[in-house]
């Protein structure tokens, strides 16, 4: 499997630790990474900017400096600390978090990531940040940021918008966080992605991943990491027009792109028509006189990405004398033979 080739992982932690310790920016957690000040800071920052974040980070440690201090906070005084931030139940589930800390370990932050996990707010990435962080466990910490990194170093083809992706990305990284680094190993995966790898203009020049990159192989840094957007299934009401004469049926080919492309069809509109409308319609586009109208039985027709939800008309015509474009009265005799018509207008083609 492409997508799954591991094997460029191998040379990634040497490559990147050696251009960490080249330079990277100082920050606030990463100088002095208690497992207090590594929770707060990567709570700031997962909906703030680095720079935007410092100042409350260095007001809350002020104010809050461990976790029965914010256990034990009132709220009013959490929220002064969080105004501005955005984002408010990050600020709840933080002294929840305290809370159980405080009452479930001792007060001491765990350190594996399972334990992590049950604490309110903390999810995969951070758990791995503070477990690998804080405590040197090799731990991964993947976030959207890394993900992008890991998925252009091997042209990865999953899609990043399904959970399942990060989660095997995760396992599979694992082997290759290094022993004796693994907190640094984590933040320089960070810095990688916040200041050469970014999401638009990649610094591929300037990047000691380079030489192991699949992407930029190719030339495809844009093209990673892949979002498969799903789109939405939406209902449409439809009606349908099953025009018939004696010997002829009105029918009109689909447009050759979207859906059903170059098929033919019974003559369809959006919305439901009344009667009178249905009758109107046939009169205006098809040039012809309705003797007689009659309601079909509804249908239902599910494609992959929208629903036709369809009433019908059964509309009773003098024989046309010519086809009036676009529609062409098809023999109904050899129509299944001539024409593919889709499934999805089976039930009114009974009503013939
Ligand atoms: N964004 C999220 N976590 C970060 C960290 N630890 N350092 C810098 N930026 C970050």
């Amino acid at each position: 499997m492409e997508n799954g080739n591991i094997d460029r992982f191998d040379g990634l932690a040497p490559a990147l630790l050696a251009w960490y310790d080249a330079g990277h920016r100082e920050l606030p957690w990463r100088t002095e990474p208690t497992p207090y000040r590594v929770w707060i800071s990567e709570i700031m920052l997962q909906q703030t900017r680095v720079e935007a974040v410092k100042p409350y980070f260095a007001r809350f440690i002020d104010a809050l400096p461990d976790v029965y201090t914010l256990a034990n906070v009132e709220n009013e005084r959490l929220m002064k600390l969080w105004e501005g931030l955005g984002y408010y139940s990050r600020a709840r589930n933080l002294k929840a978090a305290a809370e159980r800390v405080v009452r479930v370990f001792a007060g001491a932050i765990p350190a594996s990531r399972e334990d992590l996990l049950t604490l309110p707010g903390i999810g995969s990435y951070t758990a791995g940040a503070i477990s690998a962080f804080a405590y040197n466990e090799r731990e991964p910490a993947v976030d959207g940021n890394v993900l992008r990194v890991l998925a252009r170093l091997r042209a990865d083809d999953r899609d990043v918008l399904d959970p399942h992706t990060k989660t095997a990305v995760e396992e599979e990284l694992r082997p290759y966080i290094p022993e004796d680094r693994p907190g640094d190993f984590g933040q320089a995966m960070i810095e990688i992605g916040a200041v050469v790898c970014t999401p638009k203009s990649p610094r591929c020049s300037e990047c000691p991943l380079r030489g192991l990159c699949r992407a930029h192989a190719l030339g495809a840094e844009g093209s990673y990491p892949v979002r498969i957007k799903k789109t939405p299934h939406r209902t449409e009401e439809r009606t349908v027009l099953v025009v018939v004469s004696d010997r002829s049926l009105a029918i009109c080919r689909r447009p050759d792109a979207g859906l059903l492309a170059g098929l033919w069809e019974l003559p369809n509109v959006e919305g439901y028509l009344s009667p009178d409308e249905a009758t109107a319609y046939v009169r205006r586009e098809m040039h012809l006189e309705p003797l007689r109208i009659e309601e079909t039985s509804p249908a239902k027709h599910v494609f992959t990405h929208i629903t036709w939800e369809m009433r019908g008309y059964r509309i009773r015509v003098a024989e046309p004398e010519t086809d009036v474009s676009p529609f062409v009265f098809a023999d109904r005799g050899t129509l299944s033979r001539r024409y593919a018509i889709p499934t999805a207008f089976a039930a009114f083609l009974k009503a013939l």
